[in-house]
């Protein structure tokens, strides 16, 4: 039987820094289920149809550059509102929970659709202007030319689509463990994640 860890929450909340740590932590595979969306979300931006980009999704178009940038995360979070695109995306997420003795998935809606029984749920949370300002630094040290405003409303922007949509919206699960990172450092973070997937192992 596979032991499964849900990680859902709001965009630079630090679920993908969080997730990594406590699948190495623990040796458990990892998804990114943001990917999914986000490779989505560019094969659309190459012109092709939404479900049909996500029904052909292939390992290489997870590697791609460029899914890490805002326009694919907004490309990501306009085809995520589409069930079509959901479904689609689906049985991957759950058949990666079911493979390995142990996995983390993090993303939006793992601990409330795709991975309800998760024997781990946690749902990450941080104040607006400390995510926007974590996404800041990343862009920042990545090159990219943004500022701080722009950086905000955009995850606004985001957030706001995902928690209004209709199919699989940003919600906690009913028994998710919250974690606010809003005044926690990386460290302390994992930590908290990782005291709560040892008491259930
Ligand atoms: O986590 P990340 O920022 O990479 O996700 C990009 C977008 O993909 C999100 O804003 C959301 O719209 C969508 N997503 C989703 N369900 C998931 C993971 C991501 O709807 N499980």
């Amino acid at each position: 039987m596979g032991f499964t860890v849900a990680i859902d929450g709001p965009a630079a909340a630090g679920k993908g820094t969080i997730s990594k740590a406590v699948a190495a932590h623990f040796g458990f595979a990892h998804l990114d289920t943001g990917l999914l969306y986000r490779a989505t979300g560019r094969r659309m931006l190459d012109g092709l149809e939404a479900v049909e980009a996500a029904e052909a999704l292939t390992a290489e178009d997870l590697e791609r550059d460029g899914l890490r940038s805002a326009e694919a995360a907004r490309a990501a979070s306009q085809v995520a509102a589409i069930p079509e695109v959901r479904k689609a995306l689906l049985d991957f997420q759950r058949a990666f929970a079911r493979r390995y003795g142990g996995a983390v998935l993090d993303g939006r809606d793992i601990g409330t659709v795709i991975c309800p029984e998760a024997e781990v749920k946690l749902f990450v949370t941080a104040s607006d202007p400390v995510r926007a300002q974590r996404r800041f630094d990343e862009l920042i040290a990545s090159g990219v030319e943004t500022t701080f405003d722009e950086v905000l409303a955009d995850l606004k922007d985001r957030d706001r689509r995902d928690s209004a949509r209709a199919s699989a919206p940003l919600k906690p699960a009913e028994d998710a463990h919250l974690l606010d990172t809003t005044d926690l450092g990386i460290e302390a973070a994992v930590e908290a994640a990782v005291t709560v997937v040892k008491q259930r192992l």
